[in-house]
């Protein structure tokens, strides 16, 4: 397996399998063709892919966004986006969203179209030390299954969900109740084949995969267990330590995420801006797609009518 990607930007892994990080371009600057489909590139490679010391304010993160794909509205519960940017999500560790610490997940696979990609910014404040965020890489854990259990999980289909139970939030929070009220229930491929590499991508997360279908209760619990251990081995990982101007831009098809748990500790309020871009109905490698049993795909709901290049 080669290591290196031969680009005009320059692109530094971070670790075998999972992350680069991007230098050599100006994200301030409207981007060239050349250098979105560079950057694209080095996504599909790298699952995740980091900018440093791009100090780039609403509109432009925003703008760069609309390079890569549709920006949906902020996010399925949150009616609390920056005023005028409808698409952008706040992260702040000071949020009211009653938050009990973050566990490994893909952005709201609850839906039947999770997002493509998730676009995170640092604001101007961020903890000097902590805060730091964690990423896997999906196709590398898929890669890694013994042969036997590969086809086992090919043709397995797993349900998620986001809201609707207990456990995640303090239910006192206005978010909790909304989330509560109304969830988003959805049945994936465990195994999706990404449509530009033809990887197969372990498309579980412990976040939001409930249940395996077609298996009984305790059979389901094992076997999710089994991927969630696989898709969380720190060889897969990469470790993001945020400063002002930093970005973290990842394929939220072909990865998995988790957030501090060390909020409470931080020295300084932590506010990162996050803009996930509309994603296409996962497909499994028989072909079939993935459906929706409770809520709406989630898109730009009318809010964003930028052109996507
Ligand atoms: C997220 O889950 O998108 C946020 C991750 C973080 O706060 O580091």
């Amino acid at each position: 397996m080669s290591t290196l990607v031969h680009t005009r930007l320059d692109v530094r892994p971070l670790s075998v399998f999972t992350g680069a990080e991007i230098h050599g371009v100006d994200l301030t600057q409207p981007l060239t063709q050349d250098e979105v489909d560079e950057i694209r590139a080095a996504l599909l490679r790298w699952k995740v892919i980091f900018f440093r010391d791009q100090h780039i304010d609403h509109a432009q993160h925003l703008a760069f966004a609309r390079r890569f794909g549709r920006p949906t509205s902020a996010h399925p519960y949150d009616a609390n986006p920056p005023e005028g940017y409808p698409q952008i999500r706040t992260i702040s560790s000071a949020s009211t969203t009653g938050r009990r610490g973050e566990r490994w997940h893909t952005d709201v696979t609850g839906v039947v179209n999770p997002p493509a990609g998730s676009i995170l910014r640092a604001g101007r404040q961020v903890p000097a030390f902590g805060g730091d965020t964690l990423f896997t890489n999906l196709v590398a854990a898929y890669e890694h299954l013994s042969p036997a259990l590969r086809a086992l999980a090919d043709g397995l289909w797993a349900r998620h969900q986001f809201g609707g139970f207990n456990g995640d939030f303090d239910n006192q929070t206005v978010y909790a109740q909304r989330v509560q009220a109304s969830p988003l229930v959805s049945e994936h491929p465990v195994v999706r084949v990404l449509p530009e590499t033809g990887e197969r991508a372990l498309f579980v997360n412990p976040g939001f995969t409930r249940r395996i279908k077609d298996v009984n209760e305790e059979e389901s619990r094992h076997l999710l267990n089994l991927f969630f251990e696989e898709i969380t081995r720190p060889e897969y990982t990469v470790r993001f330590r945020w400063q002002p101007g930093s970005i973290a831009f990842w394929d939220n098809r072909a990865t998995a995420h988790q957030g501090p748990g060390d909020f409470a500790y931080l020295d300084v309020e932590r506010v990162l801006y996050r803009i996930t871009l509309e994603g296409d109905v996962p497909v499994g490698v028989d072909g079939r797609h993935s459906n929706a049993v409770l809520g709406k795909p989630f898109s730009a709901f009318g809010v964003d009518t930028g052109a996507v290049a």
